[in-house]
């Protein structure tokens, strides 16, 4: 490695967050800021690290999509029966972490997932490219197969079987809405002295705080 890791180091100064000028529902101030990650050209400022955690408190992370904020939450879909599925059945609680670093901005939210409705997964399902649709169908999400040849087989039996037709949402796949009940937000300032605001829910009211960097 020619440069240290630990030599790595980066001064923010891009934006300021004052508590006076922020949205009172952390929804929507998240839209605010997810529009401006949009439009600043960001790939995928929809891509977001999801945490679980299984019954006895082992963590797992890993990235997936927002696909909406729907019903005062944050949807994504995923394979009911992946690692991540496992955990939120026996786990509700979760959190999410989107990172736009180039606007130096982090957003945590922190809640309860529970599944959205068969009507809206199948609705999002029939929304999707179509080899998006199969790979959705054929691959056991998180389990152990015996090589990437596997994978491949079971797309093209998969295809031949369809006979030109659709293929039909599985079962084991579906959206998930994350209810947030804390959703912080924190913007990167000069001499590391950064912004946190934080809003938490307390008996259906969101309280607004400032945290220490
Ligand atoms: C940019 C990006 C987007 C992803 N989006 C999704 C997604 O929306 N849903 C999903 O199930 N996996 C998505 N993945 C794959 C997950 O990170 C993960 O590998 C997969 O869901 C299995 O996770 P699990 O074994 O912990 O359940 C994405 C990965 C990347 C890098």
């Amino acid at each position: 490695m020619t440069k240290r890791i630990s030599d790595l180091r980066k001064e923010y100064h891009t934006s300021s967050l004052d508590e006076k000028l922020i949205h009172t529902d952390p929804l929507l101030q998240f839209e605010i800021w997810f529009n401006e990650a949009f439009e600043s050209g960001i790939e995928e400022p929809n891509a977001m690290v999801l945490s679980t955690a299984d019954r006895v408190g082992n963590v797992s992370a890993r990235i997936v999509l927002l696909k909406g904020i729907e019903n005062g939450g944050f949807v994504f879909f995923t394979g009911y029966q992946s690692k991540k599925g496992t955990q939120l059945h026996s786990n509700p609680k979760a959190a999410l972490t989107f990172h736009w670093h180039s606007l130096e901005r982090q957003v945590r939210v922190e809640g309860k997932v529970a599944k959205i409705s068969r009507k809206a997964t199948v609705s999002y399902f029939n929304s999707r490219p179509f080899d998006s649709r199969v790979s959705a169908c054929v691959s056991p999400q998180s389990s152990v197969i015996p090589d990437r040849a596997f994978l491949e087989s079971m797309r093209e039996g998969f295809i031949l079987d369809l006979q030109g037709l659709p293929p039909v949402c599985p079962d084991n796949w579906g959206g998930y809405c994350l209810k947030p009940m804390v959703v912080e937000f924190w913007q990167g300032r000069a001499h590391r002295l950064h912004d946190r605001i934080r809003y938490r829910l307390l008996r259906q009211n969101w309280i607004i705080e400032r945290l220490a960097p």
